[in-house]
């Protein structure tokens, strides 16, 4: 297995031939106003400072790495490590991302703030926002989930892109986003490696996330990207089966997940669900967060280039594995985490017991409740 060579993304944006930026004229402009201020915003460390007293006093940050001996035990393979997203303020990884993102519009002088969630299955994150004071807006269009939202998004920030700033919640859209999200996400990484030499003096064998832009995932991937024996593993939704319309599986064609081809979705160009003609196709998801037909470009350099494996299971797999830890640990991961632990339990039994594998739990259940009560 090779590590990644060249420091992605290039000044283009780019990540071998993915990435990029294709958006509209109105757009370019504050799209390299972001990459501007975001350069001034590395290069200060009052800014890091600022950014890391707010992940610690805010967020909660760090967030532990902790070691499920009741998990381990229960599928007698590998040592198994949590790293606990789902232990943050609001009760998800996001907010690295939006704290991140945040701080750096209030450099730059900007006072709106246009985001987009699947309303129907994020009611409880939805009534959130209203009782913080947002003003939620519900979309008509298309097929009326995730990517609608983010079409409705960008047509606002176009219309009022003077004071406004669209805040990305994933490795998604044109440059320099995916890059942005990933870096205020790579404390998850950071953390656990850390973390682990602590505990294990070594380095985990594998690394296992969710993948639905994939800010999680790339977010602990990132510090072991040059340390060429830590397999990586992403985990896309594999919904109801695996032809297009039933699944949400980009990257994880190997396991015979159909209808993936390269292609420009939302401002960047990577794996995307569409039909024979080109056509963007609907996604199926029981999880709202991986529900969506475009990965981050990032994500699929590193699959082409085998840095990281994707496979995709199912929404029922990931319901029994949402029980099972709730079972064995005493947690209720979010559904999209759920997808995580389901192929950890479909792979651990063939590992090795003095393996050690460090699974992202990106996000705690609160928000999925009602789904899940369908099920128990
Ligand atoms: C808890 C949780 N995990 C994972 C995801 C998937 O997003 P990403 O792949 O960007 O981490 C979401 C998205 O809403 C989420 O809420």
């Amino acid at each position: 297995m090779s590590s990644v060579a060249q420091p992605v993304p290039d000044s283009r944006g780019r990540y071998g031939p993915y990435g990029g930026r294709y958006v509209p004229e109105t757009l370019m402009a504050p799209l390299e106003e972001l990459e501007q201020a975001y350069a001034y915003a590395q290069a200060d460390p009052k800014f890091r400072t600022e950014l890391d007293s707010l992940l610690h006093n805010f967020a909660g940050r760090p967030t532990p790495l902790q070691f499920a001996s009741r998990l381990t035990e229960h599928l007698g393979g590998p040592r198994i490590y949590l790293k606990r997203e789902d232990l943050l303020h609001t009760g998800a990884h996001k907010i690295n991302n939006c704290l991140g993102q945040g701080l750096l519009i209030t450099r730059m002088g900007k006072s709106r703030v246009i985001a987009e969630k699947d309303m129907e299955r994020q009611r409880l994150n939805v009534f959130r926002m209203r009782l913080l004071g947002a003003e939620v807006i519900g979309v008509d269009s298309g097929s009326r989930t995730l990517k609608d939202a983010i079409n409705e998004a960008m047509r606002d920030w176009v219309t009022n892109v003077h004071t406004s700033h669209y805040l990305l919640g994933s490795v998604l859209g044109a440059h320099p986003y995916p890059q942005i999200v990933r870096d205020f996400q790579k404390v998850i990484g950071e953390e656990a490696r850390t973390q682990i030499l602590q505990a294990e003096g070594r380095l985990p064998d594998h690394l296992i996330a969710c993948v639905g832009g994939g800010s999680n995932s790339i977010g602990l991937f990132h510090a072991f990207l040059g340390d060429a024996p830590v397999k990586m593993l992403g985990v896309e939704a594999g919904g109801r089966g695996k032809s297009l319309g039933e699944h949400a599986a980009r990257l994880a064609a190997a396991s015979g997940f159909t209808g993936a081809r390269p292609g420009v979705l939302q401002g960047t160009y990577t794996y995307l669900l569409q039909t024979s003609d080109g056509q963007i196709s609907t996604t199926h998801s029981v999880s709202a967060g991986l529900d969506y037909p475009g990965v981050g470009p990032e994500h699929a350099w590193l699959a082409e280039q085998r840095r990281a494996e994707y496979t995709a299971v199912s929404d029922d797999e990931a319901i029994q594995a949402a029980k099972t830890l709730a079972h064995i640990e005493g947690i209720i991961p979010a559904l999209e985490s759920a997808h995580a632990i389901a192929e950890l339990i479909r792979r651990a039994p063939k590992m090795k017991k003095d393996e050690i594998v460090i699974l992202n739990l990106s996000g705690r259940g609160d928000k999925d409740m009602e789904t899940l009560s369908r099920y128990v």
